[in-house]
C-alpha cells in the first residue's frame, strides 16, 4: 500500500437474520480504527439487499432511505471502482473489504463469490471455506472424514420430509437419541433450532427448521460445557485463549445471545491445560479443514465427566464488538480490539496477493 489511507469498506446488516447483530459490529468497528491509518466507507445492505453508502453513520445519522443514493458492486475487475452508483454518476474507491455480514447472503460465500469476481481484496474466508462452514452438515461430515470428533447427525431434506415424513422420523430416531437438536443446516444465531425431547415435538421443530432453509440437520444433544476458540491467520493460523459460554437458559438460544443477554462469558474458561491445548489445536486444525482465510471462532463441546472434546460449528464471520468472545479471547493474550483489525486487513492483502500469483491464462494456441 501507499502512505495514504486504507479505504476500508465495511459491509454491514445484510439479506438475513442477523442483520441488526452485524449492524452493532459494524458500529464497533468504526469507532475503533484508526482514523489516521482508515477511511472507513460503510455501506449498509438492507434487509431486501440494497446497498447504501450511509453517510454519517459513525456519527448516529439516520439509517439509509429512498433519498440516499443506491450503489451497485461492479463485477468488472478491470472497473475504475468497485461501487458505483445505480446511475453511474458517483463511484467509491476501495482498497479493501470487510464483509461485517453474518448467515446468509454474508458468511456463506456468497458475497465472497461476487469480491472474488471484482477482484476486491477482503477479510476472511474465501468461498470454500464460507459456505463449507455454513452448511452444518457438510462441515461435520469433511470434520469426520479428517478425524475430528464431533456430535453424531442426521441430514435431511425438506421434499423428502413432506413427501414421507413417518420415515423421516425413523431415520431420525434410528441415527440420534433424545434429547435431539434440530436445525436449519444453513443459519445461525440459533433461528430456528429447537431442541426435542420427544417424538411429538420432532414434527414442529422440522416445520420451523424447513421454514429457513430447505436442508435441516437432526443432532444428538450432548450434555457438555461450551467452549469457544479464536483462531487468526491464513495457512499458518494460531489460536487465541479458550472461553467458556455460560447460558442461563436452556441452550444458547437467540434470546440469551442477544435480548436477555445474560449468558456469562469465562475467560479464560476454567479447564485443565492439557483440555485447553486440546481445543486450541482442534480450533486451529477445525480452521485448515475448512479451507479458512483470515478469522474464524470455533465452538466446543466439552463432556467433562467422560473427558470428551466436540467441535460444534465454526463461525467465519464470528460476532465482532469489542465484547463478542472473537475479540475478547484475542485481548485476553495480548492483542486488543484495533490491532486485530490491522492484522485482519494485513492478511486480506496477504491473501489477495497470493491468488494473484494464480496464472489464469493457459494456451495462447487455442483460439476463440
Ligand atoms: N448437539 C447439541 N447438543 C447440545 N447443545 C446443542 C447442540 N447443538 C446446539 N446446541 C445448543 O444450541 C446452541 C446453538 O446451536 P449452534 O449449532 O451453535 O447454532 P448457531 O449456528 O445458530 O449458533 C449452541 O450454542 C448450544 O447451546
Ligand atoms: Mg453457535
Amino acid at each position: 500500500m501507499g502512505k495514504g489511507k486504507i479505504r476500508l469498506a465495511v459491509l454491514f446488516g445484510g439479506r438475513s437474520g442477523e442483520h441488526e447483530i452485524s449492524v452493532i459490529s459494524a458500529r464497533s468497528m468504526l469507532d475503533a480504527v484508526d482514523p489516521a491509518r482508515y477511511e472507513i466507507i460503510p455501506i449498509y445492505i438492507t434487509s431486501d439487499g440494497r446497498w447504501f453508502y450511509w453517510e454519517g453513520f459513525a456519527t448516529g445519522g439516520p439509517p439509509p432511505d429512498d433519498t440516499f443514493t443506491a450503489y451497485v458492486p461492479v463485477t468488472d475487475p478491470t472497473a475504475s471502482a468497485f461501487l458505483r452508483s445505480a446511475g453511474g454518476e458517483h463511484e467509491l474507491q476501495v482498497d479493501v473489504v470487510f464483509p461485517l455480514l453474518h448467515g446468509p447472503y454474508g458468511e456463506d460465500g456468497t458475497v465472497q463469490g461476487l469480491l472474488e469476481m471484482a477482484g476486491v481484496p477482503y477479510v476472511g474466508s474465501g468461498v470454500l471455506g464460507c459456505s463449507l462452514a455454513m452448511d452444518k452438515a457438510m462441515s461435520k461430515t469433511v470434520m469426520r472424514a479428517e478425524g475430528i470428533p464431533t456430535v453424531d447427525f442426521v441430514a435431511l431434506d425438506r421434499e423428502t420430509y413432506e413427501n414421507d415424513g413417518a420415515k423421516i422420523v425413523e431415520r431420525i430416531e434410528s441415527a440420534v437419541g433424545y434429547p435431539i437438536f434440530v436445525k436449519p443446516a444453513n443459519l445461525g444465531s440459533s433461528i430456528g433450532i429447537t431442541k426435542v425431547h420427544k417424538r411429538d415435538d420432532l414434527g414442529p421443530a422440522l416445520d420451523d427448521a424447513f421454514k429457513y432453509d430447505s436442508k435441516a440437520i437432526c443432532e444428538q444433544g450432548v450434555a457438555g460445557r461450551e467452549l469457544e476458540c479464536s483462531v487468526l491467520g491464513n495457512l499458518e493460523p494460531e489460536a487465541a485463549e479458550v472461553g467458556e459460554l455460560r447460558p442461563t437458559r436452556e441452550f444458547y438460544d437467540y434470546e440469551a445471545k442477544y435480548v436477555t443477554e445474560d449468558t456469562e462469558l469465562v475467560i479464560p474458561a476454567p479447564i485443565t491445560p492439557e483440555t485447553r491445548e486440546r481445543v486450541r489445536e482442534l480450533a486451529v486444525k477445525s480452521f485448515l479443514v475448512h479451507d479458512c482465510r483470515g478469522l474464524a471462532r470455533v465452538d466446543f463441546f466439552y463432556v467433562e465427566d467422560k473427558d470428551i472434546v466436540l467441535v460444534n460449528e465454526l463461525n467465519t464471520m464470528p460476532g465482532f464488538t469489542p465484547i463478542s468472545m472473537y475479540p475478547k479471547l484475542w485481548d485476553a493474550i495480548g492483542l486488543n480490539y484495533s490491532e486485530l483489525i490491522g492484522k485482519l486487513v494485513a492478511l486480506a492483502f496477504e491473501n489477495s496477493e497470493d491468488r494473484k500469483r494464480n496464472q489464469i491464462k493457459y494456451s495462447a494456441a487455442v483460439r476463440i
